[in-house]
């Protein structure tokens, strides 16, 4: 059952070191690429970062002695920036006509597909919105007017607790008319 997965994706803060194989890698990817978007406009595209180097260095980029709570980032053996790319002009049109950041919903989904498809292969993701963008973009070489929407961190989980979801309740939030 679907809702199964759903379940058995949570956000993972701990990893073990074995790599991840580019294989799975490459279906969570697929994963995102087939993810709906506002008038098909794909804004998005993944760099997938496993250079242990260059992934540590991106990693500090996530958290400060101020803000911590990204360090577990430097134990995550792989990490996958999410760039907006710009959108189709008739996406962009219908964003302002209708006052909709269409591209970071169509960013949302695409991101849980990968995070759905990662669970799957019983690999563990946390997606981070929180990281200096600026020094992450310096770091990759990435022009200063595109956005990194986000980050995602893939890695076997050290667990495989999964800890009970803390959701509001379906009468708080649920309305049939
Ligand atoms: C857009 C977005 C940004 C997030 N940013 C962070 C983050 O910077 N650091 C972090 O540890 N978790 C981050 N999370 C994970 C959430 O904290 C997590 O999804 C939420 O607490 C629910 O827990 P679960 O994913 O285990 O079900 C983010 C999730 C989303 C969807």
């Amino acid at each position: 059952m679907f809702l199964n997965l759903i379940k058995k994706r949570r956000s993972v803060r701990s990893y073990l070191s074995k790599p991840v194989e580019r294989k799975k890698i490459e279906l969570c990817l697929e994963a995102a690429r087939l993810a709906p978007s506002a008038c098909n406009s794909q804004p998005w595209s993944f760099i997938v970062v496993t250079d242990e180097n260059l992934k540590n260095q991106i990693a500090q980029k996530t958290y400060s002695k101020l803000i911590p709570m990204n360090k577990f980032t430097e134990n995550a053996p792989v990490l996958v920036i999410i760039v907006k790319e710009a959108s189709t002009l008739l996406a962009t049109f219908a964003g302002i006509w209708k006052r909709r950041h269409y591209s970071l919903i169509d960013i949302g989904i695409a991101a849980e597909h990968f995070c759905l498809q990662a669970a799957e292969l019983d690999l563990g993701t946390c997606m981070l919105g929180w990281f200096n963008e600026r020094k992450i973009k310096n770091i990759l070489k990435i022009p200063r007017h595109k956005r990194l929407a986000l980050i995602i961190t893939v890695g076997y989980p050290e667990s495989e607790e999964i800890p009970p979801k803390k959701r509001k309740l379906i009468d708080d939030i649920r309305r049939y008319v």
